[in-house]
């Protein structure tokens, strides 16, 4: 028996993902910020919606098939965008894209990418999203905007809810950072961790050196020239709507906003330009006290009033979570973490299976509902 063949929901595949990773990188995907309330918070509210279920009904040929941005989809999810997730198994974000291809969904490769947008989309293909931090140095961004553009970038995705860096304590005393780095903590972390000591970090120092940004200048990969342009590379605090007009100009694809959880946000942005918006709380990753993303998407979906697409995420672990966004009013949702340890235990393979449970779950559950496509989950399932 593989380790996949043990894995039958989410929760199995972040128990297989503790076992193979480092703590460092462990904590860094399953943890969140400050005493982790945000994170909490965005389970709970998930777990307290109720359906009121209709039977008997015939839900036999369930369809899972939606239409996201004009474009057919497998099932309403995307993969959201996971920075440095090629640390996780070797060269993650080709296999994150394979297995999102295969189902039929848009992977979203973050900035922070240990392949390059290009290798994605000449070996891959399939919907390719682009999520950007715009960095302080503009023009930079605005470089990066046009390499994925031209490379096919279907959708950029522009993440406003991490002005600055977020507080969590754990990757300082784990000796986690970008770029990767070893302490001696660190050290003994990966050391105590060979299958992912040998499957991944040691065939990228085979293949060429320590991990690499792949997607940022060739100057932040190299240890002389990192110290002048990585102030200019870090996170922003000056992104606003004027910022989004620029940005919607440049591309020529869809434009999503991604860290919404205000209607009056949403309405502006949808104003400005952005095809939708993605009702997120960063997984509870950076504000502690956010509102769950559950809680918030309602007001936001009524505020575009169909005008635009609306997305959710932050902690969908379940096919049953998804029925549940759709009735609230979204279009699709997003993993981060579930596909991200999928990837981390089984590279595309675990990708595809979880990809598989949640696609299991999500038809269960509609049959459970008493609905057979994705159109007929609406509002009157809730018990309010
Ligand atoms: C390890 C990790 C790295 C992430 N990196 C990024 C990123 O680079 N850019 C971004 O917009 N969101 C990032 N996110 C947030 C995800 O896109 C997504 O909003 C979040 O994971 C959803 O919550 P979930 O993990 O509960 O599904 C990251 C999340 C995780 C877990």
């Amino acid at each position: 028996m593989g380790v996949l063949d043990d894995c039958y929901n989410v929760a199995d595949f972040r128990r297989a993902a503790q076992k193979r990773l480092p703590k460092s990188l462990f904590e860094y995907i399953d943890r969140a910020t400050e005493d982790e309330v945000a994170v909490r918070n965005n389970r709970d509210a998930i777990e307290r919606i109720r359906i009121l279920p209709r039977a008997p009904l015939d839900v036999s040929n369930r369809e899972l098939g939606s239409t996201l941005l004009g474009k057919p989809m497998g099932m309403p999810l995307v993969i959201a965008p996971t920075g440095a997730a090629g640390l996780m198994w070797f060269e993650a974000e080709l296999c994150l894209a394979r297995a999102a291809k295969a189902a039929g969904i848009p992977y979203t490769m973050p900035t922070g990418s240990l392949v390059s947008f290009e290798r994605v989309a000449k070996e891959v293909g399939g919907r390719l999203w682009f999520q950007l931090y715009v960095w302080p140095n503009r023009q930079i961004s605005y470089d990066l905007v046009k390499r994925v553009a031209d490379a096919g970038a279907e959708t950029l995705v522009v993440t406003v809810d991490t002005p600055v860096n977020p507080i969590r304590e754990y990757n300082i005393r784990n000796g986690f950072g970008l770029p990767f780095r070893h302490s001696l903590t660190s050290l003994t972390d990966m050391t105590l961790h060979p299958r992912w000591l040998f499957g991944t970090l040691l065939k990228y120092l085979i293949a060429d050196g320590m991990p690499k940004l792949r997607n940022h200048p060739a100057a932040f990969n190299d240890a002389r020239t990192r110290p002048a342009i990585a102030p200019q590379l870090g996170l922003s605090d000056t992104v606003d709507i004027p910022e989004i007009h620029r940005l919607r100009a440049m591309f020529p694809g869809k434009l999503l906003v991604k860290g919404v959880m205000h209607p009056e946000d949403a309405r502006n942005l949808v104003a400005a330009g952005a095809d939708g918006v993605i009702v997120s709380n960063h997984g509870g990753r950076n504000l502690d006290a956010a509102m769950a993303t559950f809680d918030a998407l309602p007001a936001v979906v009524s505020a575009i009033g169909g005008k635009a697409t609306v997305i959710v995420d932050s902690g969908i672990r379940r096919g049953l979570d998804i029925v549940k966004a759709i009735a609230l009013g979204a279009d699709a949702v997003q993993t981060g973490r579930a596909t991200l340890w999928g990837a981390s235990v089984g590279g595309e393979a675990g990708v595809t299976k979880v990809l598989d449970v949640l696609r299991g779950e999500l038809s269960a559950g509609m049959a459970n509902c008493g609905v057979r496509t994705i159109g007929q989950i609406t509002a009157d399932l809730l018990v309010r």
